[in-house]
């Protein structure tokens, strides 16, 4: 998982290498400020108390004690601001590379992510809850980030000031380095058997929040369903179970999490009293300057601060590491639909043919059963049977949103899968009953079949689709904003904004799921009208609840139980007297009551 975060990291080599040497730079500026106590110590308290300093600061030492006492005084103020003065820009520097780099390797991880999500097929889609991929593309994605943040970038700073500080408490005093260097694996032993242990629970948090933001999307979505039910409170007691299940497994993940600095600080304390003790004793016996002994100090107490970050470093690592996972599942997800075809569908001659085809969903029960089925061109075939039938998942084997368990689809002899995937579907059009729109303009919306249109062909298909009036009545006209999922507009208008997209989208070949099932009488005839205009000169496939609008097809298959029982047209399939002529009666006397009526 490390490795594949690295992978995305490590694309910005120049920026990686800059941030690495504005890092060590202000590490070593750290060090310098560290290594005035020397001069201060001499200025303060004599020449007598001191060491020549660490060499590389031993110019500037020398500079500083040229002179009388104050005249040093002087220089050491001027100094240490020089010091300081030097160390400001590379700060800066240091967080504007370090926030570039995490956020564009995090932008990369979530572009490919959304990409992979759009051409992932519509079964892989079917399968995973939209809450869950959701959470995926927000709060994994900021987990990361705070991961590459803490784990990765400040880790790294936070080494280089380590090195630096560990390098002046050796210089300092090797005996007391000694003493410390013994100690500390203590710690770091106790932080990795902590860090385990959280790294679990993190995983688990995750999948509950995840499983939190499922709920409240499906609330959002069916809020009609939840008031017609009377549900508003069952679905809040699930909401608060799940909130509280989650807010207890935070507080207690984030307790252990806790522990990992807690712990770390007292055994640092416990360090620097044994320090204090021991560097007491050499300085009695001359062994080491006071200077010396003061740097030790200062650089153990400066160097507490990186190192309890380098320790929450691991914690934030695994924490993000676990989200990074989640990320990869989606990103290296292995598709159902693989587009794997060479050839272009440029026209369709014939026919398309199923030989004998089967499908299921989940490999228990087959949904189609042996279908065997031909579609000239130009012709009309609908598709009829009760509901649960198969008769969507027939269809939604053409444009190959799921793929055959056996047997074949054809187009002119070829199979399907032999075609690219976008050049099949753009000769398929679809529209179903519930029809998609985006929270947009009716005039984007439209143009979502072909941006590059001309106001002629928009204007051609707003004709077309009976949209003229309704559009030349509305003060924005084409620019109405239509609401989220189209909501501010009435079903017939959304399924013939539908119509004018797939006009302008012009495919050969049209499927119609239900298209008109749930609109009313009046909207039904726009529709229908608006349809029969689509239609004209295209090979359709219709799946239609009422008979009536199925009389006219071409031929009339009839599903049951993912089978083929009867086929013929409209006047042989009477003839028969079967399950067409049952539905038919069916409806034909629904029809004669509402008339009546
Ligand atoms: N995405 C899916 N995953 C699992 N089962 C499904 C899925 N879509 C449909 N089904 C099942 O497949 C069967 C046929 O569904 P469908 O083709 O939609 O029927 P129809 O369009 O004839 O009403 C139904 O039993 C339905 O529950
Ligand atoms: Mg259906």
């Amino acid at each position: 998982m490390l490795k594949k975060l690295g992978g995305y990291l490590f694309k910005y080599k120049s920026l990686l290498c800059s941030l690495i040497i504005v890092m060590a730079i202000v590490a070593i500026f750290s060090g310098f400020t560290i290594g005035m106590i020397t001069p201060i110590v001499s200025a303060i308290f004599g020449k007598s108390n001191v060491s020549k300093g660490p060499w590389i600061l031993q110019w500037l030492f020398n500079w500083i004690e040229e002179g009388n006492r104050m005249d040093s005084l002087v220089k050491l103020a001027i100094s240490i601001v020089l010091i300081y003065g030097i160390k400001a820009p590379f700060s800066l520097l240091l967080y504007y590379l370090s926030d570039t780099l995490e956020q564009k390797t995090i932008s990369d991880i979530r572009v490919d992510m959304f990409g992979k999500l759009t051409t992932l097929s519509y079964r892989f889609h079917s399968k995973i809850k939209s809450g869950e991929l959701l959470s995926k593309i927000t709060n994994d994605t900021e987990k990361i980030r705070f991961a590459l943040k803490r784990g990765v970038i400040d880790l790294a700073r936070n080494l280089f000031l380590l090195l630096v500080y560990f390098g002046l408490a050796l210089w300092a005093s090797w005996r007391l380095f000694l003493i410390s260097i013994v100690l500390t694996p203590m710690t770091l032993l106790i932080i990795q058997f902590i860090g385990k242990r959280v790294r679990g629970k993190f995983t688990t948090l995750r999948k509950q929040r995840a499983f939190l933001n499922t709920i409240a999307s499906e609330m959002l979505q069916g809020i009609k369903i939840i008031k017609s039910f009377g549900m508003e409170h069952y679905e809040l007691k699930r909401f608060e179970e799940e909130s509280t299940n989650y807010r207890k497994n935070y507080v207690k993940s984030n307790l252990l999490k806790g522990f990992l600095p807690i712990s770390s600080e007292f055994l640092g304390s416990f360090l620097v009293g044994v320090i204090l003790v021991v560097g007491g004793i050499l300085i009695f016996r001359g062994i080491i300057t006071p200077d010396k002994f003061l740097i030790f100090l200062g650089s153990a107490v400066m160097l507490q601060q990186p190192a309890r970050q380098i320790n929450l470093a691991y914690g934030d690592l695994q924490h993000g590491l676990a989200s990074m996972e989640s990320v990869l599942e989606v990103i290296e997800a292995e598709d159902y639909i693989r587009d794997n075809g060479r050839l272009k569908l440029d026209s369709f001659e014939k026919v398309f043919t199923f030989s004998n085809v089967f499908f299921s969903y989940d490999r228990a029960e087959p949904i189609l059963n042996g279908i065997n089925l031909e579609i000239t061109k130009g012709g009309t075939l609908a598709i009829v049977g009760p509901s649960g039938a198969g008769k969507t998942t027939l269809v939604n084997l053409i444009p190959r949103f799921f793929d055959p368990l056996r047997g074949k689809i054809k187009v002119d002899g070829r199979d399907i899968r032999d075609f690219t995937l976008s050049s099949l579907r753009a000769k398929i059009g679809i529209v179903t009953q519930d029809v998609i729109l985006f929270n947009d303009s009716i005039r984007n919306n439209i143009l979502y079949g072909r941006p590059e249109a001309s106001a002629d062909e928009l204007n051609d298909a707003l004709k077309k689709s009976n949209l003229k009036d309704f559009v030349n009545r509305l003060p924005d006209g084409l620019d109405t904003e239509i609401g989220e999922r189209g909501g501010r507009i009435s079903g017939g208008e959304r399924q013939r904004i539908a119509i004018a997209r797939v006009i302008l989208k012009n495919p050969p070949i049209m499927i119609l799921d239900e298209a008109t099932s749930s609109l009313d009488a009046e909207s039904e005839r726009l529709v229908q009208d608006a349809m029969s205009k689509l239609l004209r000169g295209r090979t359709a496939i219709i799946i239609a609840h009422r008979l009536s609008t199925v009389r006219n097809a071409d031929r009339i298959i009839v599903l049951e139980n993912g089978k083929i029982i009867e086929e013929g047209d409209h006047n042989e399939l009477l003839r028969k007297r079967g399950l067409y002529k049952r539905l038919y009666d069916l409806q034909f006397k629904v029809v004669n009551s509402q008339d009546i009526s």
